[in-house]
């Protein structure tokens, strides 16, 4: 059996599944509960420093984007940080930390950003037992116009400034959570490393309007007439995730540096991925505030089996795996010839693949197969662009077959190369010759 065990920058938990900081984690009832289920962790919901309460708005908090079968795909939110009182959040960490040893325990914090507020909240944490604190520079509203949240995480100098006095004056270990709303996210990541920080987390939500409402003329949701951007997350966001989690894995000033993914992720299938592009663990919202903390079970069955059937035996067998694969786009082959195939059995005779090809720029495939209505691949033209993969409804009908090596490509008339292993300097590849000279 595959041993799915976690340790995390020394955080030990049964699973690499936690929560992320986020309504499921507010209170010790939620908690409990997800616990209960079989989560291996959780990052609590941001706390902020002691004083005024957070108020949080009474309208609706939250926008969705859906697929067409309703399933939901994005969701928006503006909620704020936590606006239960610091004390109570802290009594019930203390006590579900108490009751849940084997569980992992990581607190969300945000306070201004001045060196006396951290030192002040990082005492009363560490007494509650936590096992670390997940410095939350993603949030990117309501809070990051009093100057926290994303506009921290905006700033890579903030960044390592913030980290180096959080690592100063806590043993704990310290996870610094990334806003993806940022052009470049290796340089909040490389100034989170400078600083001391033990991870990385990522991502937090990103900016976003998911609809206005064309009677009054007003982003949703809306409160009294009036929206604002709020944070969107959910499974639309996970290519965004695994893009930036996978930079941050490949980037040399920051290898080795442990990271938590977080972004759509829904089932085992989605973890592993995040975990093959280099997260040692992950963090799930969206899926649990939609589906229930039960969720969980699947993911982990899923992800033991799969170990179980390709002979993976814990995690670092998988962790990090897909990294030396992921390139930059002038090493891709270019000698690397695919064509597609439609499978006439499978074929509903839709015509969406023709119609998708026809008007995108390749017209390369026809609409008639002796004379009767049919759907074929003209060799001669198709590039391989799958947009007819993409497009098809019946899923496996068409695929991209590999020509192989001395096959002609009808398109270009050349025939196909052996030596794919050496495409970096190979001398059709115009970037190797740049390379050269
Ligand atoms: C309603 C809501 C509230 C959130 N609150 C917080 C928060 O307090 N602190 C934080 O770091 N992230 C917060 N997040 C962001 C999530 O922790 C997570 O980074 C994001 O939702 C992406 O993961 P997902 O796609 O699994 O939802 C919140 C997300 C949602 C939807």
């Amino acid at each position: 059996m595959a041993d799915i065990r976690s340790n995390f920058v020394g955080i030990k938990s049964p699973n690499p599944f936690w929560l992320a900081s986020a309504p499921p984690t507010d209170k010790a009832y939620n908690v409990i509960r997800a616990f209960q289920a079989g989560w291996g962790g959780v990052v609590w919901k941001t706390l902020g420093e002691e004083g005024p309460p957070v108020v949080n708005v009474n309208g609706p908090r939250y926008g969705a984007i859906y697929g067409a079968d309703r399933r939901l795909l994005g969701l928006n939110n503006i909620e704020l940080i936590t606006d239960r009182e610091l004390q109570t959040n802290l009594r019930e960490i203390k006590q579900v930390k108490k009751d849940w040893p084997d569980r992992a325990i990581v607190v969300s914090l945000m306070v201004p950003c001045e060196e006396e507020s951290w030192k002040a909240i990082l005492p009363v944490v560490e007494e509650t037992g936590a096992d670390g604190i997940e410095l939350n520079f993603g949030c990117p509203h309501g809070m990051s116009e009093r100057g926290m949240g994303s506009a921290v995480g905006q700033v890579p100098e903030y960044v390592e400034m913030v980290v180096r006095w959080c690592k100063a004056n806590t043993r704990m270990p310290v996870i610094t959570k990334l806003t993806p709303n940022i052009t470049d996210i290796r340089k909040p990541a490389r100034a989170a490393h400078a600083g001391g920080t033990d991870a990385v987390s990522l991502i937090n939500t990103i900016n976003s309007i998911t609809s206005v409402d064309l009677d009054n003329f007003a982003p949703q949701p809306t409160i009294d007439g009036k929206g604002t951007h709020g944070g969107y997350c959910g499974p639309a966001v996970k290519p965004i995730a695994m893009s930036m989690v996978s930079e941050i894995a490949r980037d040399a000033e920051t290898q080795g540096l442990p990271i938590s993914g977080i972004g759509g992720i829904t089932t085992w299938r989605d973890a592993a991925e995040f975990m093959a592009l280099g997260a040692g663990n992950v963090q799930v919202c969206t899926a649990v505030m939609t589906y229930g903390f039960k969720i969980v079970q699947e993911m982990i069955s899923g992800l033991s089996n799969w170990m179980d059937e390709k002979g993976h035996k814990n995690l670092d067998h998988i962790v990090g795996r897909a990294v030396p694969n992921v390139t930059d786009w002038q090493f891709l082959n270019l000698n690397y010839i695919t064509k597609a195939r439609i499978d006439q059995d499978l074929c509903i005779k839709c015509g969406r693949c023709y119609i998708a090809c026809e008007d995108t720029s390749h017209q390369a495939i026809a609409n008639t197969i002796d004379g009767q209505r049919g759907f074929e691949v003209i060799d001669a033209e198709c590039v391989a662009c799958n947009l007819c993969v993409d497009v098809c409804p019946v899923e496996g009908c068409i695929t991209m077959e590999e020509l192989q090596p001395g096959a002609v490509d009808e398109r270009t008339g050349k025939v196909v190369e052996a030596d794919y292993a050496n495409w970096t300097t190979h001398p059709n590849n115009p970037m190797a010759k740049v390379a050269a000279e």
